[in-house]
């Protein structure tokens, strides 16, 4: 096979970012955007020593699940992945590539819930973040192309909330009349470079990262801004003169409006300013979290860990029925919000919360909550990286009954599980598929939660419970 040459073939699978696969004789060759048994018409654009990377040209003949994708420039936008997939294939996607993973990285059979999915698979994300640049051509403001850091420039995005069209509108308009420049990454260079915003309970706070500390003429932008969004909203001005691909410089300046909102998932109050955290889709993530309560089910005896728990929400929620709960994160910032927040909630007295890294807080929080007889659970909703094996380590050490892992990532879930289940181990620093496993813990729940449809990404839930012999 040969880079840029034109051939037809049949996909025969899916790969887990939802990419067609083609078996040719010599090579596996993958087709992004082409779906299980349809021909496919494509063009080699690179050949690697074991696999083909190609371009859909033509889809000869559809397959049943294809669906018209929403976005007119879907396939251009690094954003989504699966939107020519019925929604009800995208789950069922999802689930399967769930359960290959396990058994491919941890050597595990599980048996994969239903998802539990949002109301909305469209116009679900409740913040958005645009990078702004300027080209030959003007200004253009929109997402990255996959694995690049070209603009590829948007109207309106379809899994974002509605005001997402107004935003862009708003900000062409004002640009436009003031003469205000886009970002030059190359010579670090022009006026505004990002615009983020996050909506909380309908009111939005929108920032404006800047090269200078004043916004040429931010009271019409305030005016355009109202005029187009006819909803509440806040607006900062960030400060980030740095040649960085991080967004946002440490100054914040409040131009207009509310510094934060209140708002209350479960039963459970909580202030989101302008740097928190804040999950995508705020449907799911409640049901989510209640899920996560379910699990647990504390009683009054329990003590429950809370590793990786940034601004404390799920913290909160777990303390209600437990002794205790116990946070621990690494971010001062969101550390801080989550004391606010048990302390917005009257759960002060059952919190608290560590700063610092689980690897070196969680080891000796549960030897010391066993010592003193009481009964621990894990909650563990670490980053796409995985928990560290000192967690992993300690608690193969403690005799902890259940565990609840929540994860973005399959793969790194998939590894973790294995290795405290005991289908792997680790050995002189290297994971590697266990000889005899130990099967110490039973894996009795592995749950999809669809936080990020029409994407590749999903949220899972897994529940172990230690062997009672
Ligand atoms: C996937 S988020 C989960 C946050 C929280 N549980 C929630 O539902 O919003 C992972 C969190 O782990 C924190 N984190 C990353 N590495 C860490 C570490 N080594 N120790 C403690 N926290 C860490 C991040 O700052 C982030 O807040």
């Amino acid at each position: 096979m040969k880079k840029n040459e034109e051939r037809v073939g049949i996909v025969s699978a899916l790969g887990v970012n939802g990419e067609g696969i083609i078996k040719e004789e010599d090579a596996v060759v993958f087709v992004p955007f082409a779906l299980v048994g349809e021909k496919v018409k494509y063009k080699v654009l690179k050949v690697a020593k074991k696999c083909v990377y190609a371009k859909l040209i033509e889809v000869l003949t559809p397959a049943e699940n294809r669906v018209r994708a929403k976005c007119p420039v879907f396939e251009k936008c690094g954003g989504c992945q699966l939107q020519h997939i019925k929604y009800v294939q995208q789950l069922k996607l999802k689930e399967s590539g769930i359960e290959s993973t396990f058994k491919k990285i941890a050597n595990l059979s599980v048996k994969v819930k239903p998802t539990i999915k949002g109301d909305d698979h469209y116009r679900y994300r409740n913040k958005l973040q645009l990078p702004v640049v300027q080209t030959d051509i003007g200004v253009i403001i929109g997402f990255y192309a996959e694995n690049s850091h070209r603009v590829v420039a948007i109207d309106d995005c379809y899994i974002n909330a509605s005001w997402t069209k107004n935003i862009i509108s708003a900000f062409k308009r004002y640009m436009a009349e003031f003469n205000v420049k886009g970002y030059n990454e190359f010579t670090n260079s022009g006026d505004i470079r990002e615009i983020t915003v996050k909506e909380i309970k309908g009111n939005l706070i929108i920032t404006v990262v800047a090269l200078h500390d004043k916004l040429p003429e931010k009271d019409r932008l305030i005016d355009i801004l109202t005029d187009e969004l006819k909803i509440r909203f806040s607006l900062y001005l960030n400060v980030n003169d740095k040649n960085t691909n991080v967004i946002y410089g440490d100054k914040f300046f409040l131009l207009y409006g509310a510094p934060n909102y209140t708002a209350d998932m479960l039963g459970i109050k909580y202030k989101i300013g302008v740097q928190s955290f804040m999950q995508v889709n705020t449907a799911v993530c409640a049901k989510l979290y209640g899920a996560v309560r379910d699990a647990v089910d504390a009683d009054e005896d329990t003590v429950v860990i809370d590793a990786y728990s940034g601004a404390g929400l799920m913290t909160a929620l777990l303390s209600k029925n437990a002794k205790k709960a116990i946070g621990v994160e690494i971010v001062p910032e969101a550390v801080e919000c989550a004391n606010e927040l048990a302390e917005l909630n009257g759960l002060s007295g059952k919190i608290t919360n560590y700063l610092g890294k689980c690897e070196d807080i969680v080891p000796d929080l549960i030897k010391k909550e066993r010592e003193q007889g009481n009964k621990v659970c894990l909650v563990l909703d670490p980053p796409r990286k995985g928990c560290d094996t000192k967690v992993i380590n300690a608690i193969l050490d403690s005799d902890i009954d259940k565990i609840v892992y929540v994860s973005c990532k399959p793969s790194t879930l998939a590894r973790d599980i294995g290795l405290l289940v005991g289908t792997l181990e680790l050995s002189e620093g290297e994971i590697k598929r266990a000889e005899n496993p130990t099967f110490r813990y039973d894996v009795t729940t592995v749950r999809p939660f669809d936080m990020f449809a029409q994407t590749k990404h999903v949220e899972t839930l897994v529940c172990l419970e230690r062997k009672t012999n």
